[in-house]
């Protein structure tokens, strides 16, 4: 810097430079302010990002393991304790912080790979025989293990799925969570769906995609027709039939809400898309007590650009559920769900959002009538994240959740070997389901 450039430099007065910066970002703030209620629609849904997910189908937490995942970049483990019941625990051990990444399993007691400290199911230390020299702890074990104790997560296990009530703050006392959104008003059922009367199939997905962009793509009914044009077994959704459709949206307290019937009354009702946040999105025909398919998507924001989604199809095509099980052919229709999600996929993984990008403006794309689901969907999530911000509770970089990026993922569809050995093990199951019943037919004969 030159000494005149340095005068100019030392005469500038910065107090008052930054007094106005802040009165300009004070200004900015109370326009943001003003604009989000101004554009925050009336009958806004409750609950925000904040609240009760559906993070795994129940059958797959087997006893005696553990389950690392994360949740918005906060590592999380779950696993069973001793009495069978699912635990969701910050992977973090509070004597010196390690991840029970290494750890065991013993009699439902986590043990931390570092210095063997073993954790109740209440998240109590019970072994601290390696943390402290015995000639110290003698007297006061129980005392120095009780101030020990694991952060969770509250976990209730329905319906055949492990739900998590994510804060983004994991608590030593699970008594101590302020349960804003009761699990009931998440759950199917409390919208009138009679789901015991159901079969189902499920299948779990991981993506390198973000988890918004995930939620919006099941909202959005267009896609279909192109995307899934030759993949769908529904004769209305192919790339050369264009069909038109009515749509009706709702958005109450709970749920957005797009019914599509076709133009063509005699036809009917086509299909009705449901968002009940924070990551549930169901789609089903007909009226919920009466429908024969609802198909349940639940969307969980592991990391940044990383989602988990767990569909389920739930079928009623008689009353006797054996036989409508054997109409299903579940392997069938596990292949047609890991075809759909690998051309989503394609789409998804280029869709990334990051903080540049923010929220893409009206500016940037063209919202049609059509669109008016995405755009609702846009609201919510604008004005919950406003209210909750999870992912600046974890933020990451380069450093952090660098294990659990590594992590296997569940079926990931960019993963071409697991896409293979999974297209075996359908094939193979799909011949000892045909081939048992004809082997019977011959003993018979
Ligand atoms: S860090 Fe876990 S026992 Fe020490
Ligand atoms: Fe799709």
């Amino acid at each position: 810097m030159s000494q005149e450039e340095l005068k100019q430099f030392n005469s500038l007065d910065l107090s008052k430079e930054s007094s106005r910066n802040d009165s300009l970002q004070q200004e900015n703030i109370q326009q943001l302010t003003k604009e989000q209620s101004t554009v925050r629609p009336s009958n806004q849904l409750q609950g925000g990002l904040l609240g009760w997910y559906a993070t795994s189908s129940s059958r797959s937490i087997k006893t005696n393991k553990l389950y690392h995942f994360s949740m918005y970049n906060e590592p999380l483990v779950l696993y069973r304790d001793k009495d069978s019941i699912v635990r969701c625990i910050k992977d973090l051990c509070p004597h010196r912080g390690a991840s029970f990444l290494d750890g065991a399993l013993e009699g439902g007691e986590i043990v931390c790979p570092y210095h063997g400290a073993r954790y109740s199911s209440k998240g109590q230390c019970t072994n601290i025989d390696r943390i402290t020299c015995s000639h110290i702890v003698d007297t006061n074990y129980d005392n120095y293990a009780k101030k020990i104790h694991l952060y969770q997560y509250p976990c209730v296990e329905k319906n055949g799925y492990i739900y998590i009530y994510y804060t983004g703050k994991a608590k030593t006392n699970l008594n101590e969570f302020e349960i804003k959104s009761p699990l009931e008003n998440t759950l199917v059922e409390s919208y009138g769906y009679k789901i015991p009367e159901y079969e189902f199939e499920e299948v779990t997905v991981d993506f390198k995609a973000d988890w918004a962009r995930i939620i919006e793509n099941h909202l959005d009914i267009l896609h279909i027709f192109w995307v899934h044009g030759d993949t769908i077994p529904d004769k209305d959704v192919s790339r050369n039939v264009i069909t038109s459709f009515n749509q009706v949206i709702t958005r109450e307290h709970r749920q957005i809400q797009s019914k599509y019937n076709h133009k063509d009354k005699s036809k009917g009702e086509f299909i009705t898309i449901k968002f009940i946040p924070p990551g549930r999105v169901v789609i089903y025909k007909g009226q919920e007590e009466s429908s024969r398919y609802v198909q349940v998507l639940d969307h969980i924001p592991l990391a940044e650009n990383r989602a988990r989604v767990i569909v389920r199809h739930y079928r009623k095509f008689m009353k006797n559920k054996i036989i409508t099980n054997l109409f299903l052919f579940k392997n069938l229709q596990h292949r047609v769900f890991y075809k759909v999600f690998s051309e989503d996929y394609n789409i998804l993984k280029t869709q990334t959002f990051n903080q540049q990008m923010g929220y893409v403006e009206k500016d940037n794309v063209k919202l049609l009538g059509e669109d008016k689901m995405v755009q609702y969907y846009w609201d919510w999530l604008q004005s919950a994240l406003i209210k909750d911000k999870p992912w600046e509770l974890h933020p990451t970089n380069e450093h952090t959740n660098a294990i659990h990026k590594e992590m296997e993922m569940e079926y990931p569809p960019e993963n071409p070997k697991l896409a293979i050995s999974n297209r075996r093990e359908i094939l193979y199951k799909l011949a000892i389901r045909v081939l048992i019943p004809i082997g019977l037919i011959f003993l018979i004969i």
